[in-house]
């Protein structure tokens, strides 16, 4: 059921109290349909979960041969990763995570070195990719497209992420302080040649939640690209766009990644790329050709044997798309209706669409196994999985970062799904929102929405407080 409100009726209600929200700017407001309170978040893949488990629980169809696969995959996920060959090793020579739990804590986002240790740290682990080019996009030589910050015993990491952050202090129109902070990154401790600062772009990204991941490679793309043709709307400046992705000569839409860069899970590349351990589809090290990796080979250390096979990597991929996404709660707290209102009064949810659906077959796992669970399945990822323009005016710079990432230009961003937000606090114990981390809470994070994202930050901007407060804990509730 659903309750259908007419723009017009938030005016003839809220005009006494919410004088600034009703002045839109003479944006159309659409005709907005908020969810009936209670919604389950992915359909029969919901879990009732507010623990700190809350993203790391099997969803409840899986049983049998598919429980024993999810607990595997779940063990392989975790495993610290050891230099040695064979099981549980593989680790390196260069890495930038020793687990895929590592980054991505309980599947979530584990807590990022830019705040607790400025960047690398001297010796902490970062739990960030930090991704550089040089000015023209072209990749070094010697360091490729991730620049590992940590590396096995005996081994030089390729270098190391310094941040400083600047500090900017701005008003809402009703005199309420919020501070924006900036990250400024050197790189420091490079393995091989010196990289000017002249000819590098740098950019560093927070893991992501797993939240529904298995649900965003079961993603309709159809609705997807229906989605781009129809995401338009010129009086709040939004034009959503697809990245499209050339992956072993065939063309995909992209979904998964801040760039909407991957068409598939990244199983094999996050072995291979994040932490050294080579695979059949990337058998290679992903250091090789460094010249200190051959002192390494004469080290007695060997690396022609690959460190996991396909079958596991398929174990990792059944935990990943199987795991649960947490319904929301509070959805009946008068505070979080309101918020909810609030968000569709401001348009978020033009980008961080509310609901899309899977195919009727569900996923193909990496060596073929099939998920039909997940198919024929309304969800709400609050997400519409295409880039739009974040701006580069918010303190010089705003979200753009430079990189580009197939279709996607250094000013574009994938609208990250917020399904699940609200328990990041609780599963990995920090509140660091944004492709790096640098919003330390959800004001932050939508005050650093600019570009196609400016008219609705901006009526976010001139809410009342208690409806700006309102609408974070709408999404607290997610
Ligand atoms: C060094 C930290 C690190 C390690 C280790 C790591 N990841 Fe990630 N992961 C990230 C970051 C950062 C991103 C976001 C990248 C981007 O900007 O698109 C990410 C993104 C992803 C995504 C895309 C998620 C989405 O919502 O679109 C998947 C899937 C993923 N990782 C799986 C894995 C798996 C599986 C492993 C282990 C094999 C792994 N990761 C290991 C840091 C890491
Ligand atoms: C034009 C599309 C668009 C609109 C409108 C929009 N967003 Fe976003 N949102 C994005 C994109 C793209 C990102 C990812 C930006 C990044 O990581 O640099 C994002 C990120 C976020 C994040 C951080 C998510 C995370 O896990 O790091 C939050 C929270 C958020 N948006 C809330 C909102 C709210 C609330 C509104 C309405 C006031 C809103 N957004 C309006 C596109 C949009």
């Amino acid at each position: 059921m659903c309750n259908r409100y007419h723009p017009l009726a938030y005016c003839l209600l809220g005009c006494g109290l919410l004088l600034s929200a009703c002045d839109n700017d003479g944006l159309d407001v659409l005709d907005i349909e908020v969810p009936a309170g209670y919604e389950l978040s992915a359909g029969t893949s919901t879990v009732f979960l507010s623990s700190s488990v809350a993203y790391d629980s099997e969803a409840p169809w899986v049983s049998g041969d598919y429980l024993t696969r999810f607990v595997r995959g779940d063990r392989l996920y975790d495993d610290v990763r050891t230099s040695t060959n064979g099981l549980g090793g593989g680790l390196g020579p260069v890495y930038a995570g020793y687990s895929c739990g590592s980054c991505h804590r309980n599947a979530g986002r584990t807590r990022p070195g830019v705040w607790s240790d400025n960047g690398s740290g001297a010796y902490g682990f970062s739990a960030m990719l930090i991704y550089i080019t040089r000015k023209n996009g072209a990749f070094f030589r010697d360091y490729g497209r991730v620049l590992h910050d940590q590396a096995i015993y005996g081994v030089k990491p390729e270098g190391k992420l310094k941040v400083d952050w600047q500090f900017e202090q701005f008003e809402f129109p009703d005199g309420e302080p919020y501070e924006l902070a900036y990250p400024k990154y050197t790189i420091t401790d490079w393995y091989a040649e010196e990289i000017s600062p002249d000819d590098l772009f740098c950019s560093v990204r927070v893991p992501l939640r797993h939240v529904g991941m298995g649900q965003i490679m079961s993603l309709d793309r159809t609705e997807i690209e229906r989605l781009a043709a129809k995401s338009n709307y010129p009086e709040w400046g939004i034009s959503g766009r697809c990245n499209y992705i050339s992956e072993r000569g065939v063309t995909c839409l992209g979904v998964s990644g801040n760039k909407a860069q991957h068409a598939d899970l990244t199983v094999e590349l996050g072995f291979s790329s994040d932490m050294g351990v080579t695979n059949s589809r990337y058998p290679e090290e992903i250091c090789e050709g460094q010249i200190q990796i051959n002192q390494g080979s004469m080290m007695g250390l060997s690396y022609d044997q690959l460190d996991i096979s396909t079958e596991d990597m398929e174990n990792v991929d059944l935990y990943m798309q199987s795991l649960g996404v947490p319904a929301r709660r509070n959805v009946n707290d008068p505070e979080v209706k309101r918020g909810e209102t609030m968000f569709f009064k401001a348009g978020c949810h033009l980008c961080h669409v509310t609901t899309l659906h899977t195919r009727p077959r569900g996923s193909t796992l990496l060596a073929g196994t099939q998920l039909p669970w997940l198919g024929n399945q309304t969800i709400h990822p609050y997400s519409d999985f295409l880039l739009h323009d974040m701006g580069s005016e918010i303190m010089g710079v705003g979200l753009n970062d430079n990189y580009v990432s197939g279709l996607a230009r250094g000013n574009e961003w994938r609208t990250t799904p917020l399904w699940g937000i609200g328990l990041q606090e609780k599963v990995n114990g920090h509140t660091y929102f944004l492709h790096d981390g640098r919003a330390r809470n959800f004001v932050e994070a939508i005050m650093w929405h600019g570009g196609e994202g400016e008219a609705s930050k901006n009526v976010f901007r001139k809410m009342p407080r208690e409806d700006r407060a309102a609408l974070v804990k709408f999404l607290q509730s997610l």
